[in-house]
């Protein structure tokens, strides 16, 4: 396995196996990897010959408020774990290279990406948007995957790449979550195991609304956001909830009845850490 920081070897390698018609995947993150980004690289293994792996926290993504400085890192084992997932190259850029001195440009879209975690976050999916258009562009694969954890994340991602007419397939995969339902995520390392138990608190939300709308035909939007606020704060009493919302999947426009296409999305800050979620509200599992 090549680990690769120079973004012109990247380029370099990147013709050489396009030119091999070797089939490009690319699974990009920002590290401090866990069983979550590990299932996006088994899914990239199995759709593509070669998997690139990059690792880029993206500061343009942070707002000045945010974890930037403190986002969690650990290279070496990230790098271990790559390659007994079966990535074949991990690109990990320089943020000078990034972002070079006087850097204006930068890729928006501009609906779907101004709701929920958008409206929280005001320029956050630019960062997004704009550091995975240039690693599209630096690593030019066929396919890419994300995860369905951030849901916004992976539809504006694919919004962008239709859009900016690029020839790339973009898989969504579903969410890895621990054994008690939480889903994995590398800010999960900020809890103690007391604020830890209680962050479950999202996961059983979106439980108990999608068990409400299956066995007490429970539809709408209302009723089953009442019900969610009153169980996170049964578990939590100090959550604070950013959002709570019923949405079409592929619109993210909001619905006040639930039907096949709905998907419950949330923010919760529990102590001091902003967790997000999701869930379908119909159909077995959480898949898409
Ligand atoms: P990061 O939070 O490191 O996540 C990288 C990828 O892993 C994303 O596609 C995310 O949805 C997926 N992921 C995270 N937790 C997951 C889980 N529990 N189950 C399944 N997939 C999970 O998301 C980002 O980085 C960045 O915004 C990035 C796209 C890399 C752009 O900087």
């Amino acid at each position: 396995m090549k680990v690769v920081s120079s973004i012109i070897q990247m380029r370099k390698i990147t013709r050489t196996l396009a030119a091999d018609r070797k089939k490009i995947g690319l699974v990009p993150t920002m590290g401090f990897l866990h069983e979550g980004h590990l299932s996006l690289i088994r899914r990239a293994v199995r759709f593509s010959d070669i998997v690139i792996v990059s690792i880029f926290v993206n500061p343009a993504q942070f707002a000045p408020d945010e974890d930037f400085e403190a986002y969690p890192r650990d290279e070496k084992n990230d790098i271990n774990k790559i390659k007994s997932t079966g990535g074949d190259i991990v690109f990990i850029p320089k943020v000078s290279d990034i972002y070079p001195d006087n850097f204006q440009t930068y890729v928006d879209v501009e609906i779907i990406a101004k709701s929920l975690e958008g409206k929280s976050r005001p320029l956050h999916f630019r960062g997004v948007t704009t550091i995975v258009a240039k690693l599209f562009n630096i690593t030019r694969p066929d396919i890419a995957v994300f995860g369905l954890k951030d849901y916004q994340q992976a539809i504006v991602i694919r919004q962008m790449t239709r859009d900016l007419g690029l020839p790339i397939k973009i898989i969504i995969a579903p969410t890895v979550r621990e054994k008690d339902g939480l889903a994995m995520s590398s800010r999960n390392c900020y809890f103690n195991p007391e604020q830890r138990k209680e962050a479950v608190c999202l996961y059983e939300s979106l439980r108990i609304a999608k068990r409400a709308v299956k066995d007490e035909k429970i539809i709408d939007s209302a009723v089953l956001k009442g019900r969610m606020i009153k169980l996170i704060q049964s578990i939590c009493p100090t959550a604070e909830i950013d959002y709570i919302a019923f949405t079409d999947f592929e619109s993210i426009i909001p619905v006040k009845k639930v039907n096949k296409n709905t998907i419950c999305s949330l923010a919760v800050k529990i102590h001091g850490v902003r967790l997000i979620d999701n869930m379908k509200m119909t159909g077995r599992g959480q898949l898409l």
